[in-house]
């Protein structure tokens, strides 16, 4: 990122244009003001009153928030809807029912369009297939399926008849699939037989198998396969059916089952500070309340929009901003089954031109990547495409450096669209802390403000307020509708993860350090402070990592993992390793480290690969036997170690580990 503006932009500030205050729902800080003074005045009465005027209730709630389990906070309890219902039923019968819901973009280039109407129908068959399989409310449902139509009939029908689905990232090994079907204990997986992406066809129902063959997923009767290429598959009898054989003679009619607000809509797992992955439990009122609001405020999505959200609804963005909230709010939005690199790097911009994307939401890390492609051919540079039709671009997944923010902005953005830098996790459900289109002045690189209701704060270590302009941790003060409501099966690692006692037990910890501007108090965020990196926007755990690495067991005898910073995924995973055997150097360690990250690939997923790996005799360690990670971290920088180095058992290892391969 070389002739682009230096980083004193990040004292510059982009007022949102006349245009979008005039066009936008909430027009002008006073408008944002009101919505925060009124959550603030009668927080409940805010949130309930958002909740009668966005969703469909089949029984209205009584009670807006109960407190009294906290942290298990309960939103809208009493009150029973559908989820399915609130993204397709409710259009029937208005000017939506035949607008185009999503246009699909395959890998070829292939384009498929379905109606509202169309979807209902195509999520009601499916509804009747799962059902006759003998699925019901309550069971848990994991998905493992290539960017799709299929893939979000497949979401919305278990959400129709009241199951809980959990979908897996296409990109996920045989064993991060088997950890998560006994996690879940679910009764069917849904797959399909391949994925293509970049011209190339990936198993995936073969990876099914491996992972179901690894045991312990006693729970699962059912395998049912998507057959998105004419390649065949293996197929188990008795237990494995193709999508044609379900939905053969099944109606495409099926009543939505009313669940209660707290049934759980879905688990989606992620990564924690701890080694296993954590299910992240969300509700279905609470959930989609503010997935559909989200799309309103911040996105401020009108019918004449087309939406498009790139990510994969492998991942938390992809279940809020592919497969419910345009939904819900009666967008148009486009799924591409690709990637952003084929046929050329020019694709994203292609799409655009090609779907008259009018919001487009994407990840840090895809904007770095195609900033260096368009650096490095001019042919596939924005400017050669018609990119007039974008009205608003989003971000999310990671801090956006204030280059790449004034590259979008200026390239993609032509320098008239807003950009809507989104922070929230998984765990929020939505966005949390982002600008309004037509409200806030934007400064690149921060996220500005909290939404409406959104009780943000930076605390100190103890959970005392910090002035502005002081760094430190930011938490959630008050419970929200879309938050997290447990961990699946950990209740205790819930409270643990997210109200620690250390805070007293009330703050929300996001775990990612954060300060607010001096002057306008807007927020911008450090990273994360505990042991998760951020990969490409991809959230991964050191120590996932690191119990991958030592289950080589016959190779490995230790392993640290660190991040370390890179231009383009934002983060780098760096692998320090001490093997069983000597320590390797030339061409054995090269081979070697291939092998590793290989089996991580294998472990975990390709995602996980560490990019470094350092050979040594030993871990820098205290005399206490505690590996000194701030030092591994500093080695992974290439920085000189000025720390102190004197509780060091072994200072001789910090040359080895230094060396590259
Ligand atoms: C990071 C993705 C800075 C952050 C929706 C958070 C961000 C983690 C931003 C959650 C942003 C997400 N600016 N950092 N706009 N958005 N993050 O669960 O560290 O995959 O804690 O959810 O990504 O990642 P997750």
């Amino acid at each position: 990122m070389s002739n682009i503006e230096s980083v004193l932009v990040e004292n510059r500030v982009f007022p949102p244009s006349e245009q979008a205050v005039k066009s936008a729902r909430i027009s002008g800080m006073e408008a944002y003001n009101a919505l925060c003074d009124e959550a603030n005045k009668d927080f409940e009465g805010f949130w309930a009153r958002l909740a009668r005027d966005n969703l469909v209730w089949t029984k209205p709630f009584t009670k807006t928030l109960d407190e009294s389990k906290a942290p298990f906070y309960e939103w809208f309890e009493d009150g029973e809807l559908n989820a399915s219902a609130n993204c397709l039923d409710k259009h029937i019968g208005t000017p939506t029912e035949n607008k185009t819901a999503i246009v699909f973009e395959a890998d070829d280039g292939a384009v498929t369009r379905v109606s509202y109407k169309e979807l209902l129908g195509r999520v009601s068959q499916f509804a009747n297939a799962l059902k006759a399989q003998g699925i019901k409310k309550g069971d848990r449902v994991i998905i493992y399926v290539p960017m799709s139509i299929e893939g979000v009939v497949a979401m919305q029908a278990c959400a129709r008849i009241g199951a809980t689905h959990s979908v897996v990232f296409g990109g996920f090994s045989a064993k991060a699939l088997n950890e998560r079907i006994i996690d879940a204990g679910a009764v069917a997986v849904i797959t399909a037989n391949y994925q293509m992406r970049g011209g190339k066809e990936m198993p995936l129902k073969a990876i099914v198998d491996e992972g179901i063959a690894m045991g312990g997923c006693d729970t699962l009767k059912t395998v049912l396969v998507f057959m998105r290429t004419p390649t065949t598959c293996g197929m188990t009898a008795g237990r494995d059916k193709t999508f044609t054989e379900v939905l053969q003679g099944q109606p495409s009619e099926c009543r939505p089952e009313a669940v209660g607000a707290e049934h759980p809509l879905f688990i989606l797992y992620t990564s924690g500070s701890t080694g296993k992955p954590k299910g992240v439990q969300h509700s279905t009122g609470g959930y989609l309340l503010w997935a559909k609001l989200t799309m309103d405020w911040t996105f401020d999505i009108k019918p004449s929009d087309v939406f498009w959200c790139t990510a994969d609804i492998g991942w938390i963005t992809g279940h809020t901003y592919v497969a419910y909230g345009p939904l819900a709010a009666g967008a148009t939005q486009v799924i591409f089954e690709g990637i952003p690199t084929y046929p050329s790097a020019g694709r994203f911009w292609q799409m655009i031109e090609k779907h008259k994307v009018t919001v487009f939401y994407t990840a840090p890390t895809a904007i770095r990547s195609l900033i260096k492609a368009a650096e490095g051919d001019e042919k596939i540079h924005p400017a050669r495409y018609d990119l007039t039709s974008l009205r608003i671009l989003g971000t999310v997944g990671e801090p956006i450096n204030p280059e790449a923010w004034m590259w979008y902005h200026k390239h993609v953005g032509g320098e008239r669209c807003p950009i809507v830098d989104t922070w929230w996790q998984t765990e929020t459900g939505g966005h949390m802390i982002t600008p309004l289109p037509g409200a806030t002045p934007t400064v690149p690189g921060s996220c500005t403000l909290p939404l409406p209701g959104i009780m943000a704060a930076i605390v100190d270590d103890l959970g005392k307020d910090l002035p502005h302009g002081d760094g430190g941790i930011l938490v959630i003060k008050r419970p929200w509708p879309s938050m997290i409501r447990t961990i699946w099966g950990d209740p205790e690692r819930y409270k643990a993860s997210y109200y620690p006692p250390e805070l007293g037990g009330k703050l929300y910890l996001a775990g990612d350090a954060a300060a607010r501007s001096a002057d306008r108090g807007y927020f911008r965020i450090g990273g994360r402070i505990d042991d998760v990196l951020n990969v490409s926007g991809h959230r991964l755990g050191t120590m996932e990592i690191e119990s991958a690495l030592v289950s080589k067991t016959d190779l490995v005898a230790e392993a640290a993992v660190v991040g370390r910073p890179d231009d383009l995924t934002g983060e780098a995973v760096c692998a320090f390793v001490v093997l069983k055997r000597s320590r390797p150097t030339g061409d054995e360690a090269k081979q070697i480290a291939n092998e590793l990250r290989n089996w991580v690939a294998k472990e975990i997923g390709p995602i996980a690969k560490p990019k470094d790996i350092r050979f040594g005799d030993n871990l820098p360690k205290t005399r206490s036997g505690k590996i000194m990670r701030r030092l591994l971290r500093s080695i992974a920088k290439g920085e000189a170690i000025t720390q102190d180095t004197s509780t060091l058992e072994n200072p001789a290892i910090l040359e080895q580990l230094a060396e590259k391969l």
